[in-house]
């Protein structure tokens, strides 16, 4: 761990998974693969189309990044980007902070971001478990990353763990009602899950408040609108979010089954295109004890 703090600012690094010992670490890092290779099986695979495909997650990063207070040159101010992706935001993101530090569980994904340069340490963690020491960074700034993890909880008391006194972290998700019109039209077709479960507002920032956080937040509806829902489905694959939990076979069902999917979806038709809805938290919050 100390050698993460040891590091060279200009050292650019991928980092690996912490190592424990004994057996409640062996359960931890089984647990941990686990989700490693299904979460971010998908994100490897989408790396390099990441960033044609991410309208949404441009959007709502820029909308984020807004939030972030500027930081005079004279201001020593780490801050990390948990979830980074393939490091898009970064160039933006340095002139918040006065290192940044970049995580992500895909090792594709960061060494996307490695490419870019931008950051001095680059992580691949989970974000339940992460391999930096307690009271370290001043601001955490993770963008879509949260709903992508089965217990936010978890990723608040790492956050919490990791982040200084009265440090502040910048946080954007997807909430319940996203998506409405694909889940809709896939509820005449069948009774599967096509899509991830996503908590409602208030679980999520309950979530933050029980681990210390006075959080603020504001949500807001962003819509995407689509040709068709082939482009829709090609989107989802470029972005790596075409994995549903509990689904050995996330691809989108048997061509039956899909045309009728396709049909009922045009119920939803507008001027614009197919449209499809998210519902994005934006959490503020301070680590407060
Ligand atoms: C939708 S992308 C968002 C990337 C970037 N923040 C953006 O706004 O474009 C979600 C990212 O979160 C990462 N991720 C998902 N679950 C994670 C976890 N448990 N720990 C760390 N990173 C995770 C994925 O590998 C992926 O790069």
């Amino acid at each position: 761990m100390s050698a993460i703090v040891a590091m060279d600012a200009g050292a650019a690094d991928v980092l690996p998974l912490p190592v424990k010992a004994g057996a409640e670490n062996r359960v931890h890092a089984k647990k941990q693969a686990g989700a490693k290779n299904i979460v971010s099986r998908h994100f490897d695979k989408a790396a390099q189309s990441y960033q044609s495909g991410a309208r949404l997650q441009q959007q709502v990063a820029a909308d984020l990044l807004a939030l972030l207070p500027e930081v005079t040159p004279q201001q020593q101010k780490r801050l990390l980007d948990m979830g980074c992706g393939p490091g898009w935001l970064h160039p933006k993101l340095k002139n918040y902070c006065s290192e940044l530090w970049a995580a992500d569980l895909s090792a594709q994904m960061l060494a996307e971001a490695k490419t870019l340069n931008q950051a001095s340490c680059f992580i691949e963690a989970d974000a339940t478990a992460l391999p930096i020491p307690a009271n370290c960074i001043d601001s955490i700034f993770s963008s879509l990353m949260l709903q992508w993890c089965p217990k936010p909880a978890d990723v608040f008391a790492e956050f919490h763990r990791v982040l200084k006194d009265n440090g502040c972290f910048y946080l954007s998700t997807l909430v319940t009602d996203s998506m409405a019109e694909f889940r809709q039209s896939w509820a005449q077709v069948d009774n599967h899950a096509h899509q991830l479960k996503f908590l409602s507002a208030a679980q999520v920032l309950a979530a933050a408040s029980a681990q210390g956080f006075v959080c603020q937040s504001d949500i807001r509806t962003y819509q995407l609108f689509y040709p068709d829902v082939q482009s829709l489905a090609r989107s989802f694959k470029q972005i790596g979010a075409n994995y549903v939990a509990g689904r050995s076979d996330s691809g989108l069902g048997g061509k039956k089954r899909w045309l009728q999917f396709a049909k009922a979806y045009e119920q939803f038709r507008t001027e614009q295109g197919l449209p499809l809805s998210y519902q994005v938290l934006k959490i503020v919050a301070r680590k407060s004890r």
